[in-house]
C-alpha cells in the first residue's frame, strides 16, 4: 500500500465504523450520512476502506437525490459522463439503469473497459427494489490474481486483451431479444470503441496486481478465437470463484460504492418483470499500466 495516498489524516483521524461483509471482499460503513457537506477526514477514511476492501455499502441514504448524489460524487473524484448512454435528464453524469428499458447488467464485468483511462470508481443509488431478487455481486480482480499458480501469473502478466463496447450480446445475454434491450444495444453501441488492456492491471494506489478482464473483452491480442476463448474463461474463473466474492442484496435508499479498478461485479436478472432501478454516477480513472509499465490505449472509436 502507499503509505502517502492512504495515511490516515493526521489531524483529526475518523475512525468509520466498518463490517467487512465477506471474507475477501465487500464492507458496509455505518453511521455516515453521504453527502457534499461530509468533511475531508471523513471522505479520506472512505476511499482508504474502498481501496482496502474493494467495494463498500451503505444502508439507509433515503435523503439523497440525483443531484446530491452527483454533489456527493465529486469529493471523492471527478465525475465523468458515459461515453454512449446519454445521462439523466436534469443531470450531468447521472446514468439509469431501468430494468423496463432493457438495462441489466447480467454479465460480470468492469464499467465502461472499452476506453483506455476508464472509471476508477462507481457510485450506485438503489431506487427502486424488486420484492424479491435482484441482487448485485462484486468479485475482487486482485485477489483473484493473488491466488493463481505462479506460472499463470507469469502467462498473464505477459498478455493483452482488446476489449469493446461491441461484444457478443447474444452469447452474453440470451433474453436480450427484447425490444427494450436491443434499443439499449443500439444506444450503446452509438460509437464503437475498441482498446488494449494489459490483462494484469498495477493498482495505481495500493500498487496490488489484478486481473483486468471481463464481458467487454473480444480476444486476447496475438491469439485466434479458440485460443482467446479458453485463456479468457480460464483466468476470468478465477475472478468469478464464489470465494473471490460478495452478494449484496438491496434496499431502497442502498449505496454502493466500488473501486472499477480491482473488480468486476454482475446484476442477478433473476426479478422477472418486476421493475429495479439504480443509479449511478462514475468517477474519471487513470490510464491503466501492467506489470512492465506498458499502458493501455484505445486503438478504435468509430
Ligand atoms: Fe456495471
Amino acid at each position: 500500500m502507499s503509505n502517502a495516498a492512504l495515511a490516515t489524516p493526521l489531524n483529526s483521524p475518523v475512525q468509520l465504523d466498518i463490517r467487512r461483509v465477506a471474507g475477501r471482499i465487500g464492507a458496509e460503513i455505518r453511521g455516515v450520512k453521504l453527502s457534499a457537506d461530509l468533511d475531508a477526514d471523513t471522505v479520506a477514511a472512505i476511499q482508504q476502506a474502498l481501496v482496502e476492501h474493494k467495494v463498500v455499502f451503505f444502508r439507509g441514504q433515503t435523503h439523497l437525490d440525483d443531484v446530491t448524489q452527483e454533489a456527493f460524487a465529486k469529493l471523492l473524484g471527478e465525475p465523468v459522463a458515459h461515453p454512449t448512454v446519454p445521462v439523466v435528464d436534469g443531470t450531468h453524469y447521472l446514468l439509469e439503469l431501468d430494468s423496463d428499458k432493457g438495462a441489466r447488467a447480467s454479465s460480470w464485468h468492469t464499467d465502461v473497459t472499452f476506453v483506455d483511462a476508464y472509471p476508477k470508481a462507481s457510485i450506485l443509488r438503489s431506487v427502486v427494489v424488486p420484492e424479491y431478487g435482484g441482487d448485485t455481486t462484486w468479485a475482487n480482480t486482485a485477489t483473484a490474481y493473488e491466488h493463481l499458480p505462479s506460472e499463470l501469473k507469469e502467462l498473464a502478466d505477459k498478455l493483452v486483451a482488446v476489449h469493446s463496447n461491441e461484444y457478443d450480446y447474444a452469447a452474453i445475454k440470451p433474453n436480450a431479444q427484447l425490444e427494450a434491450a436491443e434499443h439499449y444495444r443500439k444506444v450503446f453501441t452509438s460509437t464503437v470503441y475498441e482498446t488494449e488492456h494489459p490483462v494484469v492491471r498495477v493498482h495505481p494506489v495500493s500498487g496490488e496486481r489484478s486481473l483486468l478482464l471481463g464481458h467487454f473483452v473480444k480476444r486476447i491480442k496475438g491469439y485466434g478465437a479458440a485460443d482467446s476463448a479458453h485463456l479468457f474463461n480460464l483466468l476470468q474463473s478465477h475472478v468469478t470463484r464464489l470465494e473471490n466474492t460478495v452478494r449484496w442484496t438491496w434496499q431502497v435508499g442502498d449505496v454502493a460504492i466500488w473501486d472499477n479498478r480491482s473488480t468486476q461485479h454482475y446484476a442477478v436478472d433473476d426479478y422477472g418483470t418486476q421493475k429495479r432501478v439504480v443509479r449511478r454516477v462514475t468517477l474519471q480513472g487513470e490510464v491503466p499500466f501492467g506489470v512492465n509499465g506498458q499502458r493501455s490505449q484505445t486503438i478504435k472509436k468509430a
